[in-house]
C-alpha cells in the first residue's frame, strides 16, 4: 500500500461533542468532509447550524459545502480517514468505559474499504488502540493492519471554556507503521497553523495524552491538599500561595473542583493499565482521591461561613452559581458541584442552582436537577459562587444583605 494525502481524500469524523465537532469543522477547510453522530438530534441541529453546546461559531456551519452532517457512516468508494472523536469515560468503579470506542470501531469496520485509514482522538489507556481496537477491525473488515487499512493516534488536546482553535495546538501523531505515521502526520499539518510532533509509536502517543492530564490532576491535588490543611489552620490558601509563587520556580496552581470529562477520567485510563501490570500508582491514586472530596470541602467551608453569620443551615435559602465543570463552558460531565450541592441539601438546606451555560434539560434527564431559570437574589440568604463563569464577576446584588461566598476565593 501507498499512503499518501491527496485532495481527493474523504475525512469523516465520528462522534461530534465537544473534540469532534471542531475537528471537523478545521478538516473541512481542506477536504471534504462528513461528521456523523449516532445521536439523530445532534445531527438535526448541526444540520440547522445550531451548535447546542456553543463549541463552534453559527457560521462555521450554515454555508459550508465541504462539511456534512448524517446519522450514518458513509459507504461510497471515496478514499477515506475515519477519525474516531467518540467518549471515553469511566464506570460507576472508575474503571474505563470503552463501549462507545468498541461500537464506533465496529462500525467503522463494517462500511472500511481498502486503503483507509482510522486515526483514533479519543483518550485512552497505553495499549488500548494495539490491544482492544485493531483486532476488532481486522475481524469484522477482514484487513490486515498495513496491508489492508492504516490506524493512527493523534489525541485531542481540546479545552473546553478556552479561547484557543484547535488549529493553533501542537498535535502528537502516530501511526501503525512509518508510512502511516508519516501520512497522518501530513495530513494533521495539511490543516494546523501549527507544527506537529510525530510520535515513535502508538503507544507513545497514548501515553502521552494521559500524562497531561494525570500532571493537570496531581498538580492541583497538591495545592487542594494545602487548601485542606490551611482550612485547619485559618490562613488564606490563596494568601499563601500568593507568596510562595514570588519564586522564580514555583507552579501556579490554583484549589478548585476538578470535573470534567478529561483531568477527572484519565487517570483512571493509568492507574486501570498499571494495576493489569501489577502496579498501583500511588501518586495518581492519592490525587485522586484529594481532587474527588473537593466539592464536599467547599460545602463545608460554605457551611462555616454561614454558620458563623449564625443562620441556621436548615430551611435556609441557598443559591449556587454555576453547574458547570468549570469556568466558561457548557460541559456539566463529572461536576463536583453535584456534590457540593448535594452536602448542603443533606444539612437541611433548600438549594437551588443557576448557571446561564448549560442545557437545563440535559442537566434534569442526566442528573435528576432542576437548575432554576432566572437569577432571582430576592428569596435566597446565601449566594456560593461555584463556578467562575465570567459573567457572575458582573452581578449586581439587589440586596446588599445577600452574604456572598466564594469557597476556594
Ligand atoms: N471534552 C474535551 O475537552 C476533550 C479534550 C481532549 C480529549 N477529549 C477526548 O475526546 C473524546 C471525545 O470527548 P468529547 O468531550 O468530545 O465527547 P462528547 O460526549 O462531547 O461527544 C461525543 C459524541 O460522540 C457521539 N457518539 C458516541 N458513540 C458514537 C458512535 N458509535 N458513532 C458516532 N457517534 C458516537 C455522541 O453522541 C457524542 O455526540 C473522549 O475520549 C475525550 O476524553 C475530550
Amino acid at each position: 500500500m501507498h499512503w499518501k494525502i491527496d485532495s481527493s481524500l474523504q475525512i469523516v469524523i465520528v462522534g461530534l461533542g465537544y473534540v469532534g465537532l471542531p475537528t471537523a469543522v478545521a478538516f473541512s477547510k481542506k477536504y471534504k468532509t462528513i461528521g456523523v453522530d449516532v445521536n439523530q438530534k445532534r445531527v438535526d441541529e448541526l444540520n440547522q447550524g445550531i451548535d447546542s453546546k456553543n463549541i463552534v461559531k453559527q457560521e462555521s456551519l450554515k454555508n459550508n459545502a465541504a462539511l456534512v452532517f448524517q446519522h450514518h457512516l458513509p459507504t461510497n468508494k471515496q478514499r477515506t480517514v475515519f477519525i474516531v472523536t467518540v467518549p471515553t469515560p469511566v464506570n460507576g468503579e472508575k474503571e474505563p468505559d470503552l463501549s462507545f470506542l468498541e461500537a464506533a470501531t465496529s462500525s467503522i469496520s463494517s462500511v472500511l474499504k481498502k486503503g483507509d485509514i482510522i486515526v483514533y482522538e479519543s483518550t485512552t489507556y497505553p495499549g488500548c488502540t494495539e490491544e482492544i481496537c485493531i483486532p476488532t477491525v481486522e475481524s469484522v473488515s477482514g484487513f490486515k493492519l498495513n496491508e489492508g487499512f492504516g490506524v493512527g493516534y493523534s489525541p485531542e488536546r481540546y479545552s473546553p471554556g478556552e479561547t484557543k482553535r484547535i488549529e493553533s495546538i501542537v498535535r502528537v501523531t502516530s501511526g501503525s507503521n512509518s508510512e502511516v505515521a508519516k501520512m497522518v502526520d501530513e495530513l494533521y499539518r495539511s490543516v494546523l497553523d501549527v507544527e506537529t510532533h510525530l510520535a515513535p509509536s502508538i503507544k507513545v502517543a497514548e501515553a502521552a495524552k494521559l500524562v497531561e492530564n494525570c500532571q493537570r490532576d496531581v498538580n492541583i491535588s497538591f495545592v487542594n491538599e494545602l487548601a485542606l490543611i490551611f482550612d485547619k489552620m485559618g490562613i488564606e490558601t490563596n494568601d499563601v500561595l500568593s507568596a510562595a509563587k514570588t519564586k522564580w520556580n514555583f507552579l501556579d496552581f490554583k484549589p478548585g473542583l476538578v470535573g470534567g470529562h478529561c483531568i477527572s477520567v484519565d487517570p483512571y485510563y493509568m492507574i486501570h493499565k498499571a494495576r493489569t501490570l501489577d502496579y498501583y500508582p500511588k501518586v495518581i491514586g492519592a490525587g485522586r482521591l484529594v481532587n474527588e472530596e473537593m466539592g464536599k470541602f467547599a460545602a463545608h467551608k460554605a457551611m462555616k461561613t454561614i454558620t458563623a453569620q449564625g443562620l441556621n443551615l436548615i430551611g435556609l435559602r441557598i443559591l449556587v452559581l454555576g453547574f458547570a465543570y468549570k469556568e466558561n463552558c457548557s460541559d456539566f460531565r463529572n461536576t463536583k458541584v453535584l456534590d457540593l450541592v448535594n452536602e448542603l441539601k443533606d444539612f437541611g438546606a433548600l438549594v437551588s442552582v443557576y448557571d446561564p451555560l448549560v442545557d437545563r434539560v440535559s442537566v434534569l434527564n442526566e442528573m435528576g436537577l432542576e437548575l432554576v431559570e432566572e437569577l432571582d437574589f430576592r428569596t435566597n440568604t446565601v449566594v456560593i459562587f461555584a463556578v467562575n463563569h465570567f459573567e457572575f464577576g458582573h452581578i449586581k446584588f439587589e440586596n446588599s444583605s445577600t452574604l456572598q461566598i466564594k469557597p476556594f476565593a
